[in-house]
């Protein structure tokens, strides 16, 4: 069970690594960076609202989903598909494995970019002009350095092993998230103009409640921040042992997301909001990537001598959040060339690692390659792995998903709303939604394919 490498295989020590690393994974920049860009081109709270029923009825049975095949399988998602579905399942485990390589590889531009502005925030160094600063940032070749620094760190903590990288990363990383995080949340409520951001982010609009564009983006984005559909959270739990339960582990993890995501809210909304950024969200368009980039640190900079400590501090929280994440991403890569090939750790993160860092190049380049890439593999193909994750455990799998959930979580109702809700309502939602998002999806397709020639 354990595939052709011959040493035990790697565990957490604890239950709180587990539900740290968990979460690590989760809070990222999907949290702060692509939260705040699409719940500004969704209606705000609209948007909200949507995104937290999505996240009950579909996140958390999908979570559980996860977790039930990776402790059951003990093995890398990409392997144990196949060895529980039956050789037709194959290509899900290939699919979690594109998406981990597709994900990491602009991911990691944008972690660069974070590391970059946290550098230059120390240093006082962020030009008032923050436009033409980020896109000095954003492309050529420092963000490749800068992306490139980040995968090196990457490696490096993935190369320690689960105990020692993954599981003592998070643990240094997240308390500090999480304290500055609520730190910048105290001040930004302490603003003197930042009630109309309250009120755009949390009144929602009955309009935009039914409309199937912010429905569809409210589930994208509700994979890509749970880390759902490509087999990350399935790694992680395959290196559980313990009968704990994952019912409950998931819904922690689906909280501690969400209530940081709606946290950030509480800080980039007054912000931008305060500072009159906010037409400023929709005029920069077509990089609304950028959002977060521009505005904040502007929005820093009117506070003066203040501001200098904040945008550290938050450039700082963006890269924690990032490093915790990009190291699940890459994970899924590592396990399954662990497990597959049976080479070292330390060869599989370093091999991983370069490859995904050579194939980041072209969003280091291209914000629209970047943006495109993230439609297709970060919202598409996410939520094709997860309906196609609900499918194998709903219909294939479901006595043994269901003995090895029942092993931390007795109670049999609960077990049963869960069956059903990975059964029926979390398929019929992911295929109107992708069924929605296939068109322009497949613009996306073409613009990466035309970019590549
Ligand atoms: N959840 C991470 C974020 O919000 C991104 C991610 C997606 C990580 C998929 C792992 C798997 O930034």
């Amino acid at each position: 069970m354990t595939g052709p490498g011959t040493a035990p295989r790697d565990s957490w020590a604890t239950r709180a690594g587990f539900i740290l690393a968990a979460v690590g994974s989760a809070v990222g920049l999907g949290n702060m960076w692509r939260f705040a860009y699409k719940a500004s081109e969704g209606g705000g709270a609209a948007f909200v609202v949507l995104y937290i029923v999505i996240v009950a009825f579909v996140g958390i049975p999908l979570m559980t989903s996860e977790f039930v095949v990776g402790r059951l399988a003990q093995e890398s998602p990409a392997r144990a598909v196949r060895r529980l579905g039956g050789r037709a399942w194959g290509p899900l485990g290939w699919l979690f494995i594109l998406c981990g390589v597709g994900i990491l590889s602009y991911y990691s531009v944008i972690a660069g970019w974070t590391m970059r502005y946290a550098f230059d925030a120390v240093r006082n160094a962020i030009p008032s002009d923050t436009s033409s600063y980020f896109g000095q940032v954003a492309t050529g070749w420092d963000a490749v350095g800068y992306h490139l620094l980040f995968m090196l760190l990457t490696i490096w903590v993935v190369a320690g092993g689960v105990k020692g990288g993954l599981e003592r990363g998070n643990l240094i990383m997240m308390p500090l998230l999480f304290l500055i995080l609520i730190g910048l949340a105290i001040w930004a409520a302490t603003l003197p103009n930042g009630g109309p951001g309250y009120a755009y982010y949390l009144r929602p609009s009955l309009d935009r409640l039914l409309d199937l564009t912010t429905l569809a983006s409210a589930a994208g984005q509700s994979f890509f921040s749970l880390s759902l559909g490509m087999g990350a959270l399935m790694t992680y739990a395959s290196y559980l042992k313990s009968k704990e339960d994952l019912g409950r582990e998931a819904m922690i993890v689906a909280l501690s997301d969400t209530g940081v995501a709606m946290t950030a809210g509480l800080i980039v909304f007054p912000v931008m909001f305060n500072f009159g950024l906010d037409s400023q969200i929709t005029q920069i368009g077509d990089s609304t990537v950028g959002a977060l980039f521009i505005t904040l640190p502007r929005g820093f900079e009117q506070l003066g001598r203040a501001g200098d400590y904040v945008d550290t501090a938050f450039f700082i929280m963006l890269f924690f959040a990032a490093l915790t994440s990009a190291i699940s991403l890459l994970e899924v890569v590592v396990a399954a060339t662990v497990d597959g090939i049976g080479v070292s750790r330390r060869r599989a993160a370093i091999g991983g690692g370069a490859l995904i860092a050579l194939l980041g190049l072209p969003a280091a380049f291209n914000t629209t390659f970047l943006g495109n890439l993230d439609a297709v593999v970060g919202q598409f193909l996410l939520m094709l792995g997860g309906l196609l994750t609900a499918i194998l455990v709903g219909y294939r799998l479901l006595p043994q998903a269901d003995a090895e959930l029942a092993k931390g979580l007795p109670h049999a109702g609960l077990r049963r709303v869960w069956a059903f809700l990975v059964r029926y309502v979390a398929p019929v939602v992911l295929i109107v939604v992708l069924g929605f998002l296939a068109k322009s999806t497949w613009n996306a397709v073409v613009g990466l394919v035309t970019f590549a020639r």
